[in-house]
């Protein structure tokens, strides 16, 4: 990069300006930018300069989908209109001069009249939080406008560039079937074969007798009816018809946007600027300027050269012009399969191979294939096949043109090509071949997500012989570029291929593809084992079609096939099975019925309002923090010079600017801001404030600061070798340990690790901090689950007495126990700012601060001893828990003391005794997540099970069965297990999921695979409900009856898409006997009910469920004088006459739960109000050769008592089983030895994704369980499902078990949470993981450690 060329603003465009007006359409509207600067994405653009605030930012690296739009161009040339979905997060917007940009407001609206994919995926139960629905509803839109009867493959396609961390998939891919050919009902509009619901066939569609009515009914839906799409803007079809595409130029004071007009200019400007960066679809280049703070002054973009975007069809192969995307190349490479022989297109296969797995279609959509080459990573899916393939690449400059072959001399270095400065590469050709070719990816998630090791691999022999002629293994992943293995392929030259070629190949490349121990990225030897797994795939594949050919190899082995298969998975299928209300309950009567949540429709539409949603305040301004990048060290300077000298910047705030007490957090042992000391990388030392987000944070990166560094305590290892703990060191114990070891005919000790979990909720921490001018008041809207939290820390901090502080919450998008207590880390900041200059301060955290700072679940370790009899009954257990809690307490000593009140799960042990260590570590204080704690807690216990059954060399569901609670038995805390359903669920899910039949099947698929397993595991799981802080099981209703009759409701809880206010006003329905559309909740607020409890621990609807039957039954006493005197009147009349009357017409709820109070020191009194029961049963199968696993089915039982609302409690069942699946076997943090956060986005951090559900999906709610607990007999369900996700974990174990097996070994084994693929691969002990010995731990620093 160089400095800006003070000539080019001299330069002139083809109007005769020295720079041009950006020209498009939003919406239908035109847009035209007299300033359109080159660094401004589309997502800032649309939701700053246009207030059009449905496009939500989620993690600004493309890597979520929440800012899909669908963008529309005109082709002039072939006359089409082309749609398609993007990351407007990643889209300059001088990339859409002559675009038509389509947002969810512009396709419908809950005021206008709403588009099908924004019914379906609301009245479908798809939406919860609803942050990520808009981008689902474009993409979902996007692929209708390109094909509107889409199979359900196509709409999984769509979707693998969004996420959603609330709903498990299940219900948005339920509502989109509907819209597909593969829907059972097409909601009246018709399709081939009839409509079912006019030719009667309805009903013959429910199979299953026992199936209640489904949640929702498709007939309902407005039909989609493509006539009826917003039209391309007419205005714009005849400019993009019409004008003469000249050149363009844009420019801010920091880099210039041309946009030559054909090449040659293209070269000469490429000549003038060398250093200029080609700008194609912009996902590397827009990834770079965000995250790692490059300046390109200039900006190169070809979209206008034809010959970039050209595809021309040789003798040889294809020919793509550098500029084509990947989803061009990917339609191209289709139709000439389609089209040729097979021999011809053995290499198209391979490419689209990677293309199935490559990004999501928002990126693919974009990205060039050029791009991709010369972005020159080392883990590019698409380089080991072009250079596998030999691709051709046409290189040019302004005088010249060469033709490179593409291999190992393409690449010079990490992310550096053979390119000359000023060349640009014009085109691949991507041959027609007679080889065999097989291209590889495998990343820890298979859809949207880079590799860990790619490959492509293709041979040629002498014909009519299995003599390699010619052999081509190409890797990436494992070397700073994609590499050739040549010495292997030369020494297999001229040889047979056969078992001698495989064990040389293998010996050959385990030599060859070595990897330094502390290689970037770690895994070390599970890339290496996948480099010799990759190729025995491929070899088997080879040897199989050499086979075809009646060529005389040795034959395949019937159970070795699998290991050839390309992946492939069933359309997922799903049942929910829920109790209808009685058929005696009113038909006004909600309560029980699967109502939809009551802002799905405004969160489809974009109209719902977050946080950062709400328009800029007058004189409002932006912070950015300043944190830490050392995990432990004095502060030995600041300096703000340069900060000060940059665009925008108002003031920095420091401990010293903090009016009140600088000391905060739940247990007041954390800094507002860092004064002197900082205790981990992200510790917050400081802000800066200036007038946009992009100055402030510019400024922010500017501050420079030293330290003196010191000893960090990382992880839990290290914790415990220094004794570094907070207290109390928690205990929990009950009967006679030491007898119990004596009874016991067998004892077995073993160690876990249970690794954090993100929680990733799709909307950020985000707080704007409103100071109101008089006596100190300030007002602030925050993302959390505890506004009364917020408040007093907030007052705290400013040194002001509560009642001046207000906080409020609309909506959050998310929570999950991430913004229970940890949004106080800027809430406080933001205010005391705020409170600094007396104006408004918003910041919304980007995703990588977010989690570099707020922490997550606490990761765990454990020490268990067990003892037990032949049967396989426990007797005795000794359990120690460690969790990672960082530099503050938080939460922790609440979270341990779940896991210690969950230590047995749901078994009975007469003897236990379980301590719980807090590991005072260096690492971002860890908080409450979902499960809190109950989760590791519960996991340790089902794999001490597991080792029980392992040893005993029994089944572990009958050891698991023998050991289950009977009704009645009491707890290690001293707690009767009344109304016990366990053994109900257990039952029903044994019969639903067909657990024999399935046992025998998967028995019967791993005796004839080898290289696939299945596995099969039934788990129970029962949570206790109930804060066990007892004072926090309180909770207050606010409700106000207005003359007109309508209801304004309020409640201590919050609302993050769990359904809580929809259940609320269920309630207040039932109770008031008004219909819910007369009721209205506007948010929640610490001026209307004060001291509330945070909105956690699963019983926001029981205890809040209760404040408002509270409430509401006292107006219900004031009314019945009204409704006794005038029976036949309307709930008006009654309103009207007792505000005539002068009765008050508000009241107040409040409830706190009876009989609680238990104390750890005695082991005695109340832990818990009720509890929660549930069982899952899961399959799944396992590739032994990559640790790849797919969820082939999952059946849930869950007892959620009598549900207040069938579709929110399916939602919380599945959207947390989905969560659980995550923590169990995908999710992890990585953090160097240094205690640095290395993973801090969707690029590195994968949360499952449409593709990670089970293929098949029942969730059944238990009929009839007894309960009356809590408000009308339902029961909490946020939390306790999650746990059920380790059914996973352990069949993925069960399914290891098979592939040990056929190694001869045998027992038990240890396997780390998550169920990584890199652990199920090198747990699968073979022949390849020999050849790849672990280094010596102590010789080299890894480069992320088990913290
Ligand atoms: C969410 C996400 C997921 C991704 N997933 C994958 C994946 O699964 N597999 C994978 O391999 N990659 C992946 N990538 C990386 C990236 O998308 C690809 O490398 C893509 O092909 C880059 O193309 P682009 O047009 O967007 O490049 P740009 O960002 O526009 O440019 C990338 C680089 O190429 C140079 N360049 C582009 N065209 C030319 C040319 N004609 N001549 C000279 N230089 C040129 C640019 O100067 C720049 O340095 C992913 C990226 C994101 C953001
Ligand atoms: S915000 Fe654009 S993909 Fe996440
Ligand atoms: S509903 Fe999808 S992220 Fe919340």
């Amino acid at each position: 990069m160089r400095e800006l060329d003070t000539n080019m603003g001299d330069r002139m465009n083809c109007a005769g300006s020295s720079f041009d007006d950006l020209v498009f359409f939003v919406n239908g509207k035109k847009v035209v930018e007299t300033n359109a600067d080159p660094e401004m994405t589309l997502l800032t653009y649309l939701r700053r300069t246009l207030g059009l605030p449905g496009t939500k930012l989620g993690c600004a690296e493309g890597g979520c989908g929440a800012c899909t739009v669908m963008l529309s161009k005109y082709q002039p040339h072939a006359q089409k209109l082309l749609h398609y979905a993007v990351n407007a997060c990643l889209a300059p917007i001088c990339s859409l001069h002559l675009v038509s940009v389509t947002t969810v407001e512009g396709i419908g609206s809950v005021a206008r009249q709403l588009h099908p994919v924004q019914e379906r995926i609301a009245k479908g139960h798809g939406s919860q939080c609803g942050f990520c629905t808009p981008g689902i509803v474009m993409s979902m839109y996007a692929l209708l406008r390109n094909n509107p009867t889409p199979k359900m493959a196509d709409v999984e396609e769509a979707f693998q560039g969004n996420l959603c961390r609330c709903t498990g998939y299940r219900p948005i891919l339920e509502a989109y079937k509907t819209l597909t050919v593969e829907s059972g009902c097409c909601g009246g509009k018709g399709r081939e074969n009839g409509c079912c619901m006019t030719n009667g066939k309805a009903e013959e569609k429910e199979t299953d007798v026992d199936l209640a009515p489904r949640l929702f009914n498709a007939a309902d839906f407005a039909p989609l009816d493509p006539t009826q799409e917003v039209i391309f803007p007419p205005e714009l079809m005849s400019l993009s018809k019409t004008q003469k595409t000249c050149s363009l130029h844009f420019r801010s004071d920091r880099a210039v946007w041309l946009q030559p007009a054909n090449l040659e200019e293209f070269l000469d400007l490429k000549f003038k600027h060398p250093d200029a960066r080609v700008v194609v679809g912009n996902t590397e280049v827009g990834i770079e300027v965000k995250f790692k703070n490059m300046l390109y002054p200039v900006i190169l973009a070809p979209a206008f050269i034809p010959e970039l975007h050209r595809v021309t069809h040789t003798y040889e192969g294809i020919v793509f012009g550098a500029a084509c995307t990947l989803t061009q190349v990917g339609e191209v490479l289709k139709e000439a399969v389609e089209a040729l022989p097979p021999y011809m297109t053995q290499v198209f296969i391979a490419v689209l191979e990677q293309l199935r797995w490559f990004a999501g279609q928002q990126i693919r959509n974009v990205a060039a294939v050029g791009g991709n080459i010369m972005t020159a990573s080392p883990i590019s899916d698409l380089n080991p096949v072009f250079m596998a393939a030999s691709c051709k690449l046409t290189l040019m400059d302004k005088d010249s043109s060469r033709v490179v072959q593409m291999d190992d001399t393409f690449f010079v270095g990490y992310r550096r090509t053979m390119l000359r400065p000023q060349e640009i590469l014009l085109s691949i050709e991507i041959p027609y071949s007679r080889k065999f070719v097989s291209a590889f990816k495998q990343s820890p998630r298979r859809e949207d997500d880079i590799s860990i090791v790619t490959a492509a691999m293709s041979v040629t022999f002498t014909p009519g012989t299995c003599v390699v002629e010619d052999l081509r293994l190409s890797y990436g992943g494992m070397a700073p570029t994609t590499v050739l293995a040549k010495n292997t392929a030369n020494k297999l030259l001229g040889r047979c291929w056969g078992e001698k070629l495989l064990e040389e190949a293998c010996s050959s490349l385990a030599e060859e593809l070595t990897l330094d121990p502390s290689v970037p990225g770690g895994m070390v030897i599970y890339r290496r084992t996948l480099t010799l797994s990759l190729f025995y795939k491929f070899y088997l594949t080879v040897l199989q079609k050499l086979g075809g050919q009646g060529l005389n190899v040795e034959e395949v082995r019937s159970n070795f096939l699998s290991a050839t298969e390309i992946y492939h998975q069933e359309p997922p299928s799903s049942v929910q099975i829920y109790q209808e209300v009685p058929q005696t309950q009113h038909p006004d009567d909600v309560v029980g019925r699967p109502v939809m949540h009551l802002s799905a429709l405004k969160q489809a539409t974009g109209e719902a309002v977050y946080c950062d949603d709400m328009p800029l305040f007058e004189n409002e301004v932006y912070l950015a923090l300043i944190t830490s990048s050392k995990a432990h060290a004095r502060i030995l300077s600041i300096d703000e010079s340069a900060a000060e000298c940059s665009p925008g910047f108002i003031c920095c705030v420091f401990a010293a600017d903090i009016p009140g007490s600088n000391t905060t957090g739940i247990m007041h042992d954390e800094t507002v801001l860092a004064d002197g000391q900082v205790t981990c990388v992200g510790h917050i030392i400081g802000a800066v404030v200036a007038d946009t987000q992009l100055h402030a944070q510019r400024a922010a990166k500017a501050i420079r600061i030293q330290y003196e560094e010191l000893q960090p305590i990382i992880t839990i290892q290290e914790a415990i070798a220094a004794k570094s703990f907070y207290q109390p060191i928690r205990t929990l114990q009950k009967g006679d340990l030491e007898a119990g070891f004596k009874q016991a005919d067998h004892i077995l000790e073993g160690e876990m690790h249970i690794g954090g979990q993100e929680h990733f909720y799709l909307e950020t921490n985000v707080t704007v901090a409103v100071p109101r001018g008089e006596d100190d008041e300030i007002e602030l809207f925050v993302s959390t689950q505890a506004p009364s939290e917020t408040q007093s820390l907030v007052a705290m901090a400013l040194g002001i007495p509560a009642n001046r502080v207000v906080v409020h919450v609309k909506r959050m998008g998310g929570g999950f126990g991430g913004k229970e207590s940890r949004t106080t880390l800027l809430s406080t900041v933001v205010s005391v700012a705020a409170h600094k200059l007396r104006r408004p301060v918003r910041c919304m955290l980007d995703r990588d601060e977010d989690m570099l700072i707020t922490g997550g679940r606490h990761p765990f370790y454990a020490k268990y001893k067990v003892g037990f009899l032949k049967s396989g009954k426990v007797v005795a257990l000794d359990v120690s828990y460690y969790s990672n809690t960082g530099n503050s307490r938080d939460l922790s000593l609440s979270v341990m003391e779940r896991a210690l009140s969950h230590m047995e799960n749901s078994y009975s042990i007469a003897n236990v005794h379980g301590r719980g260590f807090l590991c005072r570590t260096n690492l971002p204080s860890n908080t409450a997540f979902r499960g809190f704690g109950g989760p590791q807690g519960m996991m340790f216990a089902e794999n001490w099970i597991t080792d029980v059954a392992q040893s005993l060399g029994r089944p572990a569901d009958e050891v698991r069965r023998i050991n289950l609670y009977q009704r009645g038995e009491l707890t290690p805390f001293n707690q009767v297990l009344e109304q016990y359903t366990l053994d109900l669920c257990w039952d029903e899910c044994l019969s639903r999921s067909r657990y024999r039949q399935s046992r025998a099947a998967v028995e019967l698929y791993n005796r004839q695979n080898r290289w696939t397993k299945r596995g099969l595991a039934i788990v129970p799981t029962k949570f206790g409900i109930s804060f066990t802080a007892v004072f926090l099981n309180q909770a207050g209703a606010l409700v106000h009856i207005y003359t007109d009759g309508s209801v304004l409701l309020t409640h201590g809880g919050t609302e993050m898409g769990q359904g809580l206010h929809t259940k609320m006003v269920q309630v207040a329905s039932r109770v008031l006997g008004v219909p819910c559309s007369k009721i209205h909740i506007s948010e929640t607020s610490t001026q209307t009910v004060p001291n509330t409890s945070p909105t956690a621990a699963s019983a926001s609807s029981d205890l809040n469920g209760a404040a408002v039957k509270n409430a509401c039954q006292l107006l219900n006493e004031r009314l019945e004088p009204y409704k006794s005197k005038n029976p036949k009147g309307s709930w008006e009349d009654w309103v009207k006459a007792a505000y005539l009357d002068r009765v008050n017409l508000s009241a107040n709820g409040f409830y706190k739960t009876p009989d609680l109070g238990y104390d750890f020191e005695t082991n005695s009194g109340r832990l818990f109000n009720y509890f929660s029961y549930g069982v899952a049963c899961s399959e799944v199968e396992v590739d032994c050769l990559t640790g790849a696993h797919k969820n082939l089915s999952t059946t849930i039982v869950m007892d959620v008592g009598v549900s207040l609302n069938p579709a929110i409690d399916i939602g919380q069942v599945e959207g947390a089983f989905m969560q659980g699946v995550g923590l169990f076997t995908l999710e992890e943090l990585h953090y160097s030895p240094e205690g640095v956060l290395l993973s801090r986005g969707p690029g590195s951090y994968k949360i499952p994704a449409f593709g990670d559900i089970p293929r098949k999906l029942t969730v059944s709610l238990l009929r009839d369980g007894a309960h009356d607990k809590a408000i009308f007999a339902s029961k909490a369900v946020g939390e306790p499902p999650l746990f059920l996700a380790s059914s996973v974990f352990f069949a993925i174990k069960d399914a290891i078990s098979a592939a040990r097996a056929e190694s001869g070994i045998a027992g038990p084994f240890r396997l780390d949470s998550p169920a990584s693929a890199e652990r199920i691969r090198n747990a699968c002990n073979d022949r390849f993981t020999k050849l790849c010995p672990v280094a010596d731990p102590g010789i080299f620093r890894p480069w992320s450690v088990q913290v």
